[in-house]
């Protein structure tokens, strides 16, 4: 769907097939990306089969599995199994989506899964999120105010709260920044989807009262304008969001107040 490329230390090299679980027949192939940044060697990719007969329907519970009763050494981010706390993206079958939450009858033939794209490696299937998670936290992903605070607590209309809607949900996967080729070439000036996206969540935030500075600070010919709506951010959200809609709304405001 999306895309299907490989993290920055890719020279893939021939990895190891393990062996097929005896008794079973109903098996499906899984290759996995393989890199310890400790032995020296190429990344390479890995073969497992997994008894299906015993094996939970969504491609984290193969991993699971895998990590479990072949190969202890696998390495992968998991928590809550339920597509809430983010921790599970990969690129699986070339999309960027969340393991827990993507079933393997999604996907047709061999199951082949990378950490997400573009980003240096951890180790097998972690990526470095640091100048990510950096990048959050420099659009101040908090409510601003200079106001004094109220007694009780800061309110809000329902249908202002509404604007929040599509917004709020992200759970930071990183799915959509590392889909992006904007993202991919300029990521260490350009914020990103992600980022984009908890940035506008801010400035229609009906309390909060820093929208002219968080603008300000993002009127750059790199931190907004790289994106060149590709739309790949929206495609491959596993939460159904629309960064994308949210970056023309925010150069929508840049305009507006120029003018
Ligand atoms: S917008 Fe979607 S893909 Fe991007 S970080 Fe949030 S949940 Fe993940
Ligand atoms: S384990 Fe939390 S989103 Fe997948």
């Amino acid at each position: 769907m999306v895309q299907l490329t490989l993290p920055k230390n890719s020279r893939m090299t021939t990895g190891k097939t393990w062996p097929r679980p005896e008794g079973a027949n109903n098996l499906r192939k899984v290759q996995i990306y393989r890199w310890n940044p400790d032995d020296g060697q190429n990344p390479r990719l890995d073969t497992y089969f997994v008894d299906m007969d015993s094996c939970g329907p969504m491609v984290l519970d193969a991993l699971i599995k895998i990590k479990n009763e072949i190969d202890p050494t696998l390495t992968f981010r998991r928590s809550c199994r339920e597509g809430i706390c983010g921790s599970c993206a990969m690129n699986i079958d070339g999309i960027n989506t969340l393991a827990c939450i993507y079933g393997m009858d999604e996907i047709k033939g061999d199951i082949k899964i990378y950490p997400l794209p573009h980003m240096p490696v951890v180790k097998d299937l972690i990526p470095d999120l640091t100048h990510f998670y950096a990048q959050h936290a420099s659009i101040m992903p908090w409510l601003e105010t200079k106001t004094n605070r109220p007694a009780k607590e800061w309110k809000q209309s329902i249908a202002d709260r509404k604007k929040l809607d599509g917004l709020y949900e992200c759970v930071m996967c990183a799915s959509c920044s590392t889909s992006c080729p904007s993202y991919w070439w300029n990521g260490d000036r350009y914020l990103g989807p992600a980022a984009l996206l908890h940035a506008y969540r801010w400035i229609i935030d009906s309390r909060d009262e820093a929208t002219g500075e968080r603008l300000d600070d993002l009127e750059d010919p790199f931190k907004l304008y790289r994106c060149h709506t590709i739309m790949n951010c929206a495609k491959t959200c596993p939460k159904g969001l629309n960064p994308a809609a949210a970056i023309a709304h925010i150069k929508k405001m840049m305009v507006e107040r120029s003018v």
